[in-house]
């Protein structure tokens, strides 16, 4: 008999298919507590676990005595309980190699969307407002040659640096837990301190994990040591930032814009006060979000998962210890 998983997130056709091939598949639409009554039987009986954007908690993990492996479509994996996880020995997969180019067009794309103020004078044109030539109202800053810092020198921190460095010719700043020589070699990449790199970067982008050490690591104190003509970008996690004090940031001109791919709370509310600020750009944490690298992780999260329950595991594993 196949193995019995949940999905919890819609898969393309051929995928879907592919996961059938190993599998018997129940999709459900969340995780809920209301899913988890209605299809108590199937989680009760289910080894694999695939989908994205839900918490896997502890009280999860107790509806799912026979869970022997779960598979994200993301990178990220803050929404699992990897504790509980380590101790009931399930497997922990995830996409880390898919979505890194993709990110890091998508972070290049809130730098210069700020710095020229595309969205926001792309809507004045709609509005009619382009009547005459325009003047220093419509004026953005210059990206090439300015100086950036990236906090977080992952994957998506090296593919940021190649096109600061290379597209833009940009001096790179970079602040991580290790040195990086690879960065430093090929794109010319200055290691520093936090706080040196706040003071001097032209714009600060985030691209960290969330974890207990990176919570609200960028809060008031860390805008006030920003020069006030930054651009402060994050595309990693919301809550890697204190939003209410980036918010009085914003407000009181202690930097000068923002670019933001995730928030505290996602959906971010429609009445967030970011959502009035005409120096904010803010995306609907589309980081992975084209048509191929989406594509590309699911078919990733769907061979991750084969892989684990099948016992032949070689990559993409958060929690590799836990093997048996
Ligand atoms: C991830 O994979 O963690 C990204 O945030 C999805 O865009």
């Amino acid at each position: 008999m196949k193995p019995s998983v949940i999905l919890y997130k819609a898969l393309p056709d051929d995928l879907r298919k592919r996961l059938e091939e190993h599998f018997t598949v129940t999709q459900v639409e969340n995780l809920s507590p209301d899913t988890l009554a209605q299809y108590a039987d199937a989680f009760a009986s289910a080894e694999g676990l695939l989908g994205s954007s839900e918490k896997v908690d502890a009280a999860l993990l107790k509806k799912m005595p026979k869970l022997r492996a779960t598979s994200t479509i993301s990178v990220g994996y803050d929404n699992f309980d990897v504790d509980a996880l380590n101790v009931r020995k399930i497997l922990l997969m995830h996409t880390p190699f898919a979505l890194t180019e993709t990110v890091a067009d998508t972070l290049m794309a809130l730098v210069l969307s700020t710095a020229r103020r595309v969205v926001e004078v792309a809507e004045r044109v709609k509005a009619g407002e382009w009547n005459k030539s325009i003047g220093p109202d419509w004026f953005g800053v210059d990206v090439h040659g300015k100086t950036l810092g990236i906090v977080g020198m992952g994957r998506i921190g090296m593919a940021l640096a190649q096109r600061a460095h290379f597209g833009f010719n940009m001096p790179v700043l970079y602040n991580a837990r290790h040195h990086h020589p690879e960065a430093e070699e090929r794109f010319n990449a200055r290691y520093c301190e936090l706080n040196t790199l706040l003071q001097e970067a032209d714009y600060v982008c985030l691209i960290l994990p969330l974890t207990d050490e990176t919570h609200h690591l960028i809060g008031k104190s860390a805008f006030k040591k920003m020069k006030k003509s930054a651009i402060f970008i994050n595309a990693g996690r919301g809550p890697v930032v204190d939003e209410k004090a980036l918010i009085d940031a914003l407000q009181n001109g202690a930097i000068h814009a923002a670019g933001l791919d995730v928030f505290e709370q996602e959906p971010l509310p429609v009445d967030s006060p970011l959502l009035t600020l005409p120096n904010v750009v803010a995306l609907p944490h589309i980081g992975s979000a084209t048509h191929e690298t989406r594509y590309n992780m699911a078919a990733t999260a769907v061979d991750n998962l084969i892989a684990a329950l099948e016992g032949r595991v070689e990559k993409n594993c958060v929690n590799p210890q836990v093997r048996q």
